[in-house]
């Protein structure tokens, strides 16, 4: 029997397109790619999907039974103009930008839904912007290059959040993993057929723009010791890139540590996700740091296979939870049905 929410999605948006983009997981470089600096990304096997159609209307409804929307709807001349719930403000924000840019006003029938929960820290927000404003996109037969649908799409994140580098959506829109620099000025995709790595989620939903807004302000009170960190993260990403393709893995381990402690002079991360890191160290990992925004969400550590079963035991028992995610997925794909 079909559950009520497989029912929901299976019969909101009749003749209607369909379109999936990938989580992302941060490896190398945040916070300092909000500054223009480079940093490491790779889209995950987790995806979110939306579902798109016009509706006859003049609203835009919305269904995300997973987030708990259920028959939102706002008149279409009307988008983003007051308070908005925060599972719907992007979808609102990018129909919105979509619209403005090319003179439509038609109503939509939008259905999301999620692999993954949206407190892991996996992009979710930038994913569904991302696969909204491919499905417009085809609804409408506009035809966008992929920095046309970039640049519509991270107006809309600042929209919301006000800060950001995009590397979320870069990693939603281009997929595989990616050297990124803020506002898509470069993505370079890089060879990484593996990673052996292990995810763990620390049990706490980190707050991106707080974050980030924090480092800003650590940023103004101390700019020489602040340029110092990014500068040597900037080292190590451009190191990095260089040893993973020789799949030196012990390489990569040192890098990631490297890392971890710059975030932490930084002041992004946690005693939760350093108890978590050198757990995986002690159990044999090469090297493990948080990876996102910090303040919560994501761990990483990059082992052998031979220890992946012992830093992931290990990992369970300091109370993480361990993220089955494969790295360096595809990026947005669409089906008319
Ligand atoms: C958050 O996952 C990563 C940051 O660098 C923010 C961003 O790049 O948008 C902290």
């Amino acid at each position: 029997m079909l559950s009520l929410k497989k029912l929901t999605w299976e019969v909101l948006v009749s003749a209607s397109i369909n379109v999936s983009a990938p989580g992302k997981l941060m490896l190398f470089g945040e916070h300092a790619v909000v500054y223009g600096y480079s940093c490491i990304v790779t889209a995950v096997d987790q995806r979110v999907y939306v579902k798109a159609g016009f509706n006859g209307k003049d609203e835009l409804v919305v269904n995300a039974p997973q987030l708990g929307v259920s028959g939102y709807r706002k008149k279409v001349d009307r988008l983003c103009d007051q308070e908005m719930p925060k599972q719907v403000s992007f979808i609102e924000a990018v129909v919105r930008r979509f619209y403005q840019n090319y003179g439509l006003v038609r109503g939509l029938e939008i259905a999301t839904r999620s692999d993954f929960s949206h407190s892991y820290g996996f992009g979710s927000s930038s994913a569904i912007t991302m696969a909204t404003a491919t499905a417009l996109s085809k609804l409408y037969l506009i035809k966008l290059s992929k920095k046309q649908l970039f640049d519509l799409c991270y107006q809309a994140v600042l929209d919301i959040q006000g800060v950001g580098s995009g590397f979320d959506l870069a990693a939603a829109l281009w997929g595989k993993t990616l050297l990124y620099k803020k506002g898509a000025r470069l993505v370079k995709k890089m060879i990484l057929d593996q990673l052996p790595i292990v995810v763990c989620y620390s049990g706490v939903k980190a707050d991106t723009p707080t974050l980030v807004r924090q480092v800003a302000e650590f940023k103004r009170k101390k700019p020489r010791k602040v340029k110092q960190i990014f500068n040597k993260i900037e080292q190590l990403v451009l190191q990095t890139e260089k040893v993973i393709i020789q799949k030196d893995w012990q390489g990569v381990g040192k890098l990631m540590n490297t890392n971890q402690r710059l975030l932490e002079d930084l002041g992004v991360s946690t005693l939760k996700l350093e108890k978590l890191n050198k757990t995986a160290l002690n159990a044999g990992a090469y090297g493990a740091k948080l990876s996102g925004a910090g303040g919560g969400d994501c761990m990483i550590a990059v082992c052998l296979q031979s220890k992946r079963d012992a830093v992931e035991q290990a990992l369970i028992k300091a109370g993480g939870e361990i993220m089955p995610v494969k790295l360096n997925s595809k990026g947005v794909t669409w089906q008319k049905k």
